[in-house]
């Protein structure tokens, strides 16, 4: 029985059915050749390197047949010792230099492929940074991560062995056929016709079993996704509150028998697989025996010859059949090139300007202005903001109120340019957003969103990340004026407490007062403060009050508020109403006026002292103490 050599073409591509989702990628965004070849362009030396080391190998490795006609037919009968050693020592040499070249083709080939990988990822990285908030919000998350980790790292597997594997199977194939003609051409003639159908039969057996490995990973997803919803921090507690234990048991116990199942059809059809590889393999040299043997077709072939012929022929059998699967590789590399590209290709939608202004971060005086903004968001019905005119003095405390969805967060994130207006203009000490450099917008606007993003690090390391160059000193005294550093020490060790999953052992206050702590390190002349909305007890609320007081005073503060405490003391409370200002003066001007804001107050006393347009469902007023004991 033979095996197939493992040989320079030997290697399995992507066989199979071209994806359906990479022609629709080509279709939609077509890759020029000219750019995929302008990245390879500057390893162009190496590249023909390569190729020649590929033709090398696969000529030299076909001086093995001919050699052992030799032995076989002349030094062996005739007894001839010096052309026995010759032979033999040309097969060693033959193995000897094939691998060695084997060696350096893939060393270079990997690190070609792997400087322009490296390329394209970091490119991608950092253009994606560019992109703006809108970008992330309409891209799925999972996406994102694929495109960098699989599709880029993808490329060497798929880009690198379709364009060598291609050079050696052609190489391997044309050689081998040609040295199969010089041999005997009756057996090559035979070889037409036995080939075919074998590497038919082959090809058809490979599918089946390709089907059952795509079913079994399409289970194999569903249980990791399952494992995750039923097991991880947010996960089980969806399940804990919601009762939904047993249905996910079952589920997942129907998902581990379907995989069960599918792992039995599976390694039966591994083994058919190998089982028809084996009968071919054997059953082609057979065949070849049978012709050469029989005296009405063996054409006074010698044994030499015969023997030589059946490894030719074994060698020609796996090049063949991965150049029959070139289209789809072929397929499948323009197409990650192209999901590649398309990334590249995005412009930057805010970006830096032409010629920014020259803009201090430390001689800002920090009045902000809105003048006839409008907003919508990409793909959104209705304006989110609409004909706002508001000129924030610097130094002022402006406080926003309204309905959920009247547009509070919007205004607040066009301060900290996250959009730009779809029309009007937002300005600080009267420089247009737009004409600033994003990097100084970043130091002259602090955000504290309504939700708080940590990292999973230290608590240290959290804090730092708003100020690198920050000392222990620093952070420390940035904690305390947030009301946070008494909690931050009673954990097991301190600033060096490793922060779990996305901040779980965090409730929502103290997340926010660790946002307070970054915000009072970047000491911004501006201040956007979206309140948490979630219901907070009295002496977390005492704290998160007080770290928002430190962190507004010497700073235009424009307040997102949903607490009425918050509003009282402010400069000018400004009533939003589906992206309108409906109303706009100090807490006692606007009690008087009677309208939106004091029918809100109204509510908000009655529930204790909160929440300010929200609904009373959403905010439980159980969870609140009587207006009285609040305002003492
Ligand atoms: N990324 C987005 N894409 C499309 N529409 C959005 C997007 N973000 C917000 N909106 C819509 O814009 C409007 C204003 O939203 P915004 O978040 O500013 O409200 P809000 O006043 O902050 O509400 P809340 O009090 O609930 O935080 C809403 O109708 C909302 O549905
Ligand atoms: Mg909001």
């Amino acid at each position: 029985m033979m095996q197939p050599p493992p040989g320079p073409g030997g290697r399995p591509g992507r066989r199979g059915k071209i994806d359906k989702k990479d022609l629709e990628q080509l279709r939609e965004s077509p890759v020029s050749l000219r750019r995929i070849g302008a990245l390879f362009a500057p390893y162009r030396w190496k590249i023909a390197l390569v190729v020649a080391l590929i033709v090398a190998s696969s000529v030299i490795s076909l001086a093995t047949p001919f050699l052992v006609r030799a032995v076989i037919d002349d030094a062996i009968p005739h007894q001839n010792v010096s052309l026995l050693l010759w032979a033999v020592g040309g097969m060693l040499a033959v193995t000897v230099a094939g691998s060695l070249l084997s060696v350096v083709q893939t060393w270079i080939s990997t690190t070609v492929g792997q400087r322009v990988m490296h390329g394209l990822r970091t490119q991608v990285f950092s253009h994606l940074q560019r992109q703006s908030l809108s970008f992330f919000t309409r891209t799925r998350g999972g996406e994102i991560q694929s495109r960098l980790t699989n599709d880029i790292g993808g490329m060497q597997s798929v880009v690198t062995n379709t364009a060598t594997s291609l050079a050696a199977n052609i190489t391997t194939v044309v050689g081998t056929a040609v040295a199969m003609a010089v041999l005997s051409w009756r057996l090559a003639l035979l070889s037409l016709i036995v080939l075919p159908p074998a590497i038919w039969l082959t090809r058809r057996v490979a599918q089946m079993r390709r089907a059952v490995t795509a079913r079994q990973q399409r289970r194999l997803a569903d249980m990791q996704s399952q494992i995750d919803e039923g097991l991880s921090v947010s996960g089980i507690l969806l399940v804990k509150t919601l009762g939904t234990g047993p249905v996910l048991s079952d589920k997942f116990a129907r998902t581990s028998e379907d995989l069960a199942d599918l792992e039995v059809h599976a390694q039966l059809s591994g083994r058919w697989r190998m089982a028809t590889m084996n009968i071919v393999f054997s059953a082609i040299p057979a065949v070849l025996y049978l012709v050469a043997g029989l005296p009405a077709t063996s054409g006074g072939m010698t044994i030499g010859t015969l023997v030589a012929f059946t490894g030719l022929q074994g060698a020609l059998f796996r090049p063949l059949m991965s150049l029959l699967d070139v289209g789809v590789s072929v397929t499948s590399s323009l197409a990650l090139f192209s999901r590649i590209f398309e990334y590249l290709d995005l412009p930057v939608d805010i970006g830096d300007p032409a010629e920014p202004a020259r803009v201090d971060p430390e001689n800002v005086a920090g009045r902000v202005r809105f003048e006839k903004v409008t907003f919508r968001y990409e793909g959104a019905h209705r304006n989110a903001l609409d004909g706002i005119d508001l000129d924030v003095p610097a130094g002022a405390q402006i406080a926003l109120v309204g309905e959920t969805g009247s547009g509070k967060s919007t205004l607040g994130a066009l301060v900290a340019r996250l959009y730009d207006p779809t029309g009007g203009s937002v300005s600080i000490d009267g420089v247009d957003l737009r004409d600033m450099r994003l990097a100084d917008v970043a130091a002259l606007v602090g955000v504290v969103a309504q939700e708080t993003y940590l990292l999973h690090a230290t608590v240290r390391e959290n804090l730092r990340y708003a100020k690198p160059d920050a000392s222990d000193e620093e952070i420390e005294a940035a904690a305390r004026a947030a009301h946070i550093h008494d909690l931050i020490v009673s954990l097991p060790e301190g600033y060096d407490t490793v922060v779990g999953a996305r901040g779980h052992r965090f409730s929502g206050g103290e997340k926010q007062r660790m946002a307070i702590a970054r915000t009072l390190l970047r000491d911004p002349r501006i201040l956007v403060l979206d309140e948490a909305t979630s219901a907070l007890d009295n002496d977390t609320e005492r704290a998160v009050q007080q770290a928002l007081d430190a962190a507004r005073t010497g700073r235009t503060t424009i307040t997102i508020a949903h607490r009425l405490s918050t509003v009282r003391d402010a400069d000018e409370i400004v009533v939003l109403d589906r992206g309108r200002i409906i109303e706009r003066g100090r807490h006692d001007e606007l009690v008087a006026l009677g309208g939106r804001y004091a029918a809100l107050a109204t509510r908000a006393e009655r529930h204790g002292a909160g929440p300010l347009g929200q609904d009373e469902v959403s905010s439980p007023a159980s969870q609140r103490e009587p207006a009285a004991v609040r305002s003492g």
